[in-house]
């Protein structure tokens, strides 16, 4: 081995690309933006568009959440131009329900970037895919292996936590970041791309979290994990920093018709531009509710979220009125999927007593203007 990275750790044993590259032609997953290993070696080639959608909307989410939300861009907009074309509103409709919406944002903004500076065809190597809107180290070196066979390691959560299994590794996965690098690194084969999806999907279907499947595992005879009495102490958990907590009031105003209040959050900060039901601002110390107009306000208990930086406890409070606020449009009750609610707000409704369909749906509109 001549690999720098191994050079630096010759204190690791080998990842055996070979057993990976096995185990992954005769169980790769199906996916709608893979080409399986078989029409790989017969030449096919992924589709970067598909490749960078599918990525940047896998980031945090589970794979059986993305297909339908998948299925549905590639649908509407066919290639990154198309995306690039749509109006944001339209983009951020489709994606109310996947959560961290700046990811939403940052989507439209690169395909305008792909569109407008680079005809319509993403750029080939992870070095210049990092330039990009909201791609950063990981996706930028997904896309590079999975599209163009790029030799570079791939990282996300189920790798790193094969690995921290694989080396039992002592300390937290945040600590050994740069040896899991430099290990998978040394390992990557000239199928790169086949090495990078195998050994996320062995993290995700054998050595999953709270599970191993050591006896199905390709990489069970050099593991040191699977020789410990509990495979699943590893990776070794993190020092949890308290998420600090916010709340706030949310004011649901239905009119006799069924039809439900809504308006556009503003244009900074979290959430922006997605519909929500008339709110307070979030507060570290909990305020008084300040009604939105004087009436027979009830409330109706409250709903907890937690976002990616603090948790939200926000007091949820409902009256019938035909009573519209200055900014805001009457949302049709029984099609309250065709809103751009966040997940939030859909559990607000829920709490006051509208079963909003969960997000993901055919036939959204965008908020009016
Ligand atoms: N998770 C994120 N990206 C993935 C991919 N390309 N294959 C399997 N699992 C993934």
């Amino acid at each position: 081995m001549t690999d720098p990275a191994h050079i630096q750790h010759p204190d690791l044993p080998d990842l055996d690309a070979v057993a990976v590259l096995g185990w992954y032609d005769r169980h790769a997953r199906a996916l709608p933006w893979r080409v399986s290993p078989a029409s790989r070696a017969a030449g096919a080639r992924p589709d970067p568009y598909r490749v960078w959608l599918s990525e940047i909307m896998l980031q945090q989410t589970t794979i059986a959440a993305v297909r339908a939300y998948f299925e549905t861009f590639v649908e509407l907009w066919p290639t990154v131009a198309d995306l690039a074309a749509a109006p944001l509103d339209d983009v951020l409709v489709r994606w109310a329900g996947l959560g961290y919406y700046a990811r939403a944002r940052n989507l439209h903004a690169c395909a305008r970037v792909v569109a407008e500076q680079h005809g319509g065809r993403f750029p080939t190597t992870a070095a210049a895919l990092r330039a990009l809107p909201g791609i950063g180290d990981y996706t930028s070196a997904a896309i590079a292996a999975i599209c163009q066979d790029e030799p570079v390691a791939v990282l996300d959560g189920n790798v790193e936590r094969v690995a921290a299994r694989y080396l039992a590794l002592g300390r937290p996965v945040r600590e050994e970041k740069p040896r899991i690098r430099a290990w998978v690194q040394a390992a990557v084969p000239a199928r790169a791309g086949d090495f990078a999806q195998a050994m996320m999907d062995i993290g995700a279907t054998i050595c999953a979290p709270r599970r191993a499947n050591c006896l199905l595992c390709p990489l069970e005879p050099g593991c040191a994990g699977t020789r410990t009495a509990n495979p699943l102490a590893f990776p070794l958990p993190a020092d949890r920093k308290a998420k600090p907590s916010r709340t706030g009031h949310a004011f649901v105003i239905t009119r006799p018709d069924g039809a439900v209040f809504l308006r556009q959050r503003g244009p900074k900060g979290m959430l922006a531009k997605m519909t929500e039901v008339p709110s307070s601002d979030w507060t570290d110390i909990p305020a008084e509710p300040a009604f939105p107009f004087a009436g027979d306000w009830r409330e109706k208990g409250v709903v907890n979220h937690t976002f990616t930086h603090f948790h939200l406890t926000l007091t949820v409070w409902h009256i019938s009125a035909d009573h519209p606020l200055d900014e805001g449009w009457w949302g049709d009750g029984a099609a309250l999927e065709d809103e751009a609610l966040p997940s939030l707000y859909r559990k607000v409704l829920a709490k006051a007593g509208h079963e909003g369909k969960k997000a993901g749906h055919e036939g959204k509109k965008k908020p009016p203007a």
